[in-house]
């Protein structure tokens, strides 16, 4: 699983790592309004600037609470977290940690070459201390006197960035009582600091945070241009991919047996909800640049980027921008799909959607009216999560959901690569669930699960080829062109299989 998710997240992320053309010829970026800047088909080639703005464009810093951090090594005492590194053996989180999870390295990949240019791009001097980048690659935050800031920030992102900041939960949170409900309640524990990760809400509400963003963590179109690869969070593949110091078997008793089913559908709500955030704060806050860029498909802006040197020659920039459909893709589903338990919102969730998109996709939005309409929408999709919180239950529940979403499908691979890749991303979510759930997982024995992952490494492969990327860049219209037939009879044969009734 964890490399059928790999290569998609790399597809994702490196259909926008181009060349920068013009380093060098530094401009001053306009304050005015960004329509002054919307770039002809070689404006973006042919001009850079210097982002000496940005220290004034970030908002709040993300931990609200004032709660202290004590740094990773407060859990690395062998007694405590820092045991033998051996997996799944309660104590030895720390060496999990260390030794294989990427967020302990965090930090050290802002010294490197690539972090060192895009400082220099954006006028920062030492991107390793710097706010701009440390508040997503480190621990960041008040510290108690026992600790300095960069002793703090050489954890990376630490344990206290997932699991909240210590300073008034460590004591408690050592004795036995900690575990037993009567004693301590979810919010007491709350009060404290602590992060209730146990949660698959909260879990992707964390991670949504700095891979998505949010006030104070800003990955705008400034560190784009400046270098930084685009985002493309998708919960359940994230979260599959993380190595675990934490028992699967545990996760799965306490929160679902098609437990990677409902990591998939919390993290859609959830990364919905922090893209709007993020929205919000973009749209709140005078001091960062209106509209985003990043908001938007590249490909509208960037046509020199097309395959096709004639494709990009007669492109013109018609119409305004196309809001980006990565977060909203699979929305109309989901709110469907929560629709069986809250009967009403899904048209509520639908028409807001709309709304907002209509008026981001004027020339120039209102960051009034963007508002708004982020609040409307956001109100809904909070109901719906608050009722669909525990949702879906079984397998029986999660075959109906695949079957519907490759019905859905077509629609989506009909729109563009991003609807495809994450409608990928959630029929290969419940796949793993149900495999899980019926004992099929890992050896995948049953001819069903072995074609059913045949058929859905196609549809990764389809996705990842030369000219998926290319429609990736291309927009809409390259990706009819190119790889819509492909993938639309993969997606076939996909729901061919899951009409098997009595599949196994
Ligand atoms: C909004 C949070 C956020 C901010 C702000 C941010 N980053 Fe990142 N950065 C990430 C995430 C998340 C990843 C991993 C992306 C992935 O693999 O999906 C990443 C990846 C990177 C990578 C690539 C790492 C690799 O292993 O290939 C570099 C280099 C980097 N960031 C440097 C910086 C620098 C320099 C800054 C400040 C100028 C910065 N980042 C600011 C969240 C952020
Ligand atoms: C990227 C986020 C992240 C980081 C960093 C992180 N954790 Fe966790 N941790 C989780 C999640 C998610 C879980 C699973 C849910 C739960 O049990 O709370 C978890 C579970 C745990 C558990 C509970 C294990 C169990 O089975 O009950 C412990 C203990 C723990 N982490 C300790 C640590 C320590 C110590 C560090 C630092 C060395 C650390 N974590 C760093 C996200 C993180
Ligand atoms: C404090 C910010 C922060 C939080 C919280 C966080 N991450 Fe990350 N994560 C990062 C950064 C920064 C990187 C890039 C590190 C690098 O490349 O060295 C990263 C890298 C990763 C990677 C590796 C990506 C790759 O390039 O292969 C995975 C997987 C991941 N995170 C999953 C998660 C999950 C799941 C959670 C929640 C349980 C989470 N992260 C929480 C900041 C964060
Ligand atoms: C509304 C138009 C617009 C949109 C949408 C847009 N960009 Fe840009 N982009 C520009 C302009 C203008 C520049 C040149 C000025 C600058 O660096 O900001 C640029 C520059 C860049 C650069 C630096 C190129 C270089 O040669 O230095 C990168 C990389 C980039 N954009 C990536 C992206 C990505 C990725 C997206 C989608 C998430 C995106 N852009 C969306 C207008 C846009």
């Amino acid at each position: 699983m964890e490399i059928i998710f790999r290569s998609v997240r790399d597809s994702a992320m490196s259909a926008f790592s181009f060349q920068r053309t013009c380093a060098g010829s530094v401009r001053e970026r306009s304050l005015g309004p960004r329509a002054g800047c919307r770039p002809s088909i070689a404006f973006a080639a042919t001009m850079c600037y210097a982002a000496t703005l940005l220290s004034n464009s970030c908002g709040a810093e993300p931990d609200h609470s004032g709660i202290r951090f004590l740094g990773s090594v407060s859990c690395a005492a062998t007694a405590c977290h820092g045991g033998s590194g051996e997996e799944r053996r309660t104590g030895g989180e720390y060496g999990i940690w260390l030794q294989r999870d990427p967020h302990a390295r965090a930090q050290s990949i802002l010294l490197d070459r690539r972090s060192q240019q895009m400082g220099k791009q954006l006028g920062i001097a030492a991107v390793q201390n710097s706010e701009r980048c440390t508040e997503c690659h480190a621990t960041d935050g008040p510290t108690v006197p026992e600790i300095d800031r960069s002793t703090l920030l050489s954890f990376g992102v630490g344990c206290e960035s997932c699991h909240g900041p210590a300073e008034r939960w460590i004591e408690p949170h050592k004795r036995l009582e900690w575990n037993n409900p009567a004693v301590w309640s979810d919010e007491q524990k709350a009060a404290l600091g602590y992060r209730l990760t146990k949660d698959p809400l909260v879990r992707a509400e964390t991670c949504a945070g700095c891979h998505i963003g949010g006030p104070g963590r800003d990955m705008n179109h400034d560190l784009i241009a400046a270098g930084h690869p685009r985002l493309s969070f998708e919960f359940s593949s994230y979260h599959a991919r993380l190595p675990k110091h934490w028992g699967r078997s545990e996760d799965l008793r306490r929160n679902s047996p098609v437990l990677e089913a409902r990591l998939w559908l919390v993290g859609q709500a959830a990364s919905l909800d922090t893209s709007l955030a993020l929205l919000e704060e973009r749209a709140r806050n005078p001091a960062n640049p209106w509209p985003e860029f990043s908001e938007y498909a590249c490909a509208k802006c960037h046509h020199q980027l097309a395959a096709s040197p004639k494709r990009a020659r007669d492109a013109t920039i018609s119409s305004a921008y196309t809001w980006n459909s990565w977060h909203q893709a699979l929305a109309p589903f989901l709110s469907e799909s929560l629709e069986l338990l809250e009967p009403g919102h899904s048209e509520q969730l639908r028409s807001s959607l709309a709304a907002l998109r209509n008026e981001m996709e004027l020339l120039e939005p209102s960051r009034t009216v963007v508002q708004e309409r982020i609040a409307v929408v956001r109100t809904t999709l909070r109901t719906l999560t608050r009722e669909g919180r525990d949702y879906p239950y079984d397998v029986p529940q999660v075959r109906q959901l695949s079957l519907r979403l490759a019905r859905e499908g077509k629609s989506l691979i009909a729109r563009d690569w991003d609807s495809s890749a994450q409608l990928f991303l959630g029929l290969s979510a419940m796949h793993y669930a149900e495999a899980e759930a019926t004992g099929q997982y890992g050896a995948l024995k049953s001819p069903y699960r072995a074609e059913m992952t045949t058929a859905l490494k196609t549809m990764q492969r389809q996705l990842g080829t030369r000219d998926g990327i290319a429609a990736r860049q291309l927009g809409t219209e390259g990706f009819k062109d190119r790889v819509f037939k492909d993938l639309s009879r993969s997606l076939s044969d996909v729901e061919i299989l899951l009409s098997q009734p009595d599949r196994k």
